[in-house]
């Protein structure tokens, strides 16, 4: 039995009660209003910047504290290798800026055509700086698959960062990343994984994924626009970024430019909590990490679930393309109607109060390899306050629209 229940995260969603179904999480999702109350209270108790003399200082410094512990137990990592930034896109230029400062003519960077931009251009950008090599893994279109084989092919010797996105902004794709982690560190390379998309849908544990770094974005699982990124404080203490003089030298703090947003780490602690007890119980008898991976791991199930409804049902409406087929992949399909410009159908769509919009979602590089212009497609993605009756809606609203 999966005792996760979605009428429960649903009173949680203040942005519930407008009445529309949100098919949009894997832009951003809704926030929970003890998310918000959080924010709220950080920011209206006393708050100072971190230290030990005052109360304000005080508070400052259990929110950095208990935010980065937050995160460790959502992503099974050391509290000590999370770095939190403005967002994934800004972490990973610094950690490619600071990785770069190594590289030079005769290195390799592998990254892959089925990542969001934010994981490429920052490896392209800064490899192409320091004369490396950039190596590319291609999907198949066909499928949707990134099949290891062609990452693993592009790994030579040479290799000295191996990047690739643990699943698929827009098809959903999820690579087998302990296979890719293992070819990775056959040749001594780092192994970065964007988990932005992924840590919204699947309990995570960075040790056995065996990712060198790890990015994800907390405004993608019910928390604030906050961008976080793991890695163990090994990995950090190699590295040195660009930073001011009078910042701290110290792990993890000298990745972390300027004063922390306490607010949104005060966000993020909640938002943590929210997922631990998306199934109920063992508060006092179960550690937070491990109602975390109970709780995802029925949050995953639920979604599978409801994602066959949605699937079976999309693939019945006619002149649908549908563009996601990996066998292992997040709840979040992609599709464009025939003769239907799909910026028409969201539009549509938006008038009924459903959210699913269309476009390439910055997947830049997926969308020119699976044949869609800049355009894209339309991207629908459940989240864990999505129902039966959302799916319903959307697939009604769909016909509706292009059965005329
Ligand atoms: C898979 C993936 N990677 C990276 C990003 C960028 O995240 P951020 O907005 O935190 O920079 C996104 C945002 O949509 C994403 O979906």
């Amino acid at each position: 039995m999966n005792d996760f229940d979605v009428a429960r995260i649903r009173a949680r969603m203040p942005a519930l009660a407008s009445g529309v179904a949100f098919f949009d999480g894997p832009g951003g999702t809704q926030l929970p209003d003890v998310v918000a109350e959080a924010m709220r209270m950080a920011m209206t108790e006393p708050l100072s910047n971190r230290g030990t003399m005052t109360q304000s200082e005080r508070n400052a410094e259990s929110i950095v504290v208990g935010s980065r512990r937050a995160a460790a137990e959502l992503l099974g990592c050391d509290p000590a290798g999370v770095v939190f930034a403005r967002s994934m896109t800004e972490a990973t230029f610094m950690v490619a800026r600071t990785l770069a400062n190594d590289w030079g003519p005769g290195d390799r960077v592998v990254v892959t055509d089925l990542d969001h931009d934010a994981n490429v251009r920052p490896w392209v950008t800064y490899a192409e700086k320091a004369g490396a090599e950039v190596a590319w893994a291609r999907l198949d279109p066909t499928t949707g698959e990134l099949p290891t084989s062609h990452i693993v092919d592009q790994i030579t010797d040479n290799t000295r960062l191996v990047s690739v996105t643990g699943a698929s902004n827009v098809v959903g794709t999820r690579p087998d990343l302990p296979a890719i982690a293992e070819a990775a560190h056959a040749v001594n390379a780092l192994f970065f994984v964007d988990g932005v998309h992924l840590t919204a849908h699947a309990p995570i544990d960075v040790e056995q994924i065996g990712a060198d770094f790890y990015a994800c974005s907390a405004y993608k699982f019910l928390g604030p626009h906050l961008g976080i990124i793991a890695a163990s404080s090994a990995v950090w203490e190699s590295l040195h970024p660009d930073k001011l003089a009078p910042s701290t030298e110290q792990v993890p703090e000298r990745f972390e430019l300027g004063t922390l947003p306490y607010e949104l780490l005060a966000g993020l602690i909640a938002a943590v909590d929210v997922l631990a007890d998306l199934v109920p119980g063992g508060e006092t008898s179960m550690t937070r990490r491990d109602r975390l991976v109970r709780s995802m791991t029925a949050l995953a199930q639920h979604e599978d679930h409801l994602h066959a409804r949605l699937r079976s049902a999309l693939e019945d409406l006619p002149g649908i393309t549908m563009y996601a087929h990996a066998q292992r992949r997040t709840p979040t399909e992609f599709f464009t109607f025939d003769g239907w410009d799909s910026a028409e159908v969201a539009h549509r769509l938006a008038d009924k109060q459903i959210n699913a919009p269309a476009g390439s979602f910055y997947a830049y590089e997926p969308c020119r390899s699976l044949g869609l212009g800049s355009g894209g497609a339309i991207r629908a993605g459940l989240a864990p306050y999505t129902d039966e009756s959302d799916v319903d809606r959307l697939i009604a609203a769909l016909r509706d629209i292009v059965v005329t």
